[in-house]
């Protein structure tokens, strides 16, 4: 275990990550211009698109060692039978799968720019048969339909750091929630607003630049969200480890959806 940060080190440690985004978004934006001139300027989702993806690109080699520190890799060791990996991203979970519990998985990511990323992966832990990237979001019900992801349809549904970084959280639980098979598996790993009033507030001073730059909110009540979705057989086993100077407090677990 890394040595827990002081309550210092920890809430000025943001700037970090928000100035090299900075610096990505900048490199985006005139990589765009030299590619399709100044008509790029208009398609600014498209350079915070690329800005993001090159953000969490660099940074996975950093996420992957610390989240070996943590409860994650068992977390997605129990995903099984038919899988949703909710926006994996540069596709930091693939090579934790146990191949042998799993029938599929379809990583359901609106970020264009990880597919290169995840196919590399995919191609180097030989799951180019069990898993299919789809561009969209989870709430894109037609393009997931003719994929065969219908209401009840799911396993698992595997939720790495994803809440915080979605437009509509209470939205995209209820998505899960009803692909979900009664007895289907929510297996998350999210952080959200800390209970600690002073830890709060610093978290309130950096989300408007944080959300901006990084595209995750550090307010949010995801533990609210993921309760509100629908009837879980088993609410009480949610951890949130005790954390109370962490910009980013985890809240995780496995909660299984209600038999009816
Ligand atoms: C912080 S990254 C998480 C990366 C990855 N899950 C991991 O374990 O490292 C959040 C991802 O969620 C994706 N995302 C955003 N909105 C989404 C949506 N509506 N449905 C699915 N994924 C979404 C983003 O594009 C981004 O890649
Ligand atoms: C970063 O992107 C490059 C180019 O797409 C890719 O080859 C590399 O594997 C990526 N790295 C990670 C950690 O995803
Ligand atoms: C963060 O999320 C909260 C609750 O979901 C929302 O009210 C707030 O506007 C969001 N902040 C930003 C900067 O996106």
């Amino acid at each position: 275990m890394p040595p827990k940060p002081g309550r210092f080190d920890s809430f000025f440690r943001p700037w970090g990550l928000i100035w090299l985004s900075i610096c990505l978004h900048w490199e985006a934006l005139k990589e765009a211009v030299r590619r399709d001139g100044l008509a790029a300027l208009g398609r600014p989702r498209q350079i915070r698109d690329a800005a993001s993806a090159k953000l969490l690109n660099l940074t996975s080699g950093n996420f992957i060692a610390y989240e070996d520190t943590t409860i994650v890799p068992s977390l997605v060791r129990a995903a099984s039978g038919t899988v949703l990996e909710l926006g994996p991203g540069p596709g930091n979970q693939i090579h934790r799968f146990d191949t042998s519990l799993i029938k599929h998985i379809y990583g359901v990511e609106p970020n264009p720019h990880f597919e290169d990323a995840i196919n590399a992966k995919l191609e180097k832990h030989n799951l180019r048969e069990k898993y299919k990237f789809i561009a969209c979001g989870v709430e894109d019900s037609d393009v997931l339909r003719e994929e065969g992801i219908t209401e009840g349809s799911l396993d698992s549904v595997l939720c790495i750091q994803v809440l915080c970084a979605v437009k509509d959280p209470k939205n995209v639980m209820k998505e899960v929630w009803k692909l979900l098979k009664p007895g289907g598996k929510f297996i998350f790993w999210e952080h959200g607003s800390s209970r600690n009033r002073l830890t709060n507030v610093v978290q309130v001073c950096w989300n408007p630049t944080w959300s901006k730059f990084v595209g995750c909110n550090l307010t949010r009540n995801v533990l609210g969200d993921i309760l509100d979705s629908g009837e879980w057989e088993n609410p009480h086993e949610i951890e949130e480890p005790d954390e109370p100077f962490s910009l980013l407090p985890r809240i995780q677990g496995i909660l299984v959806k209600k038999k009816t």
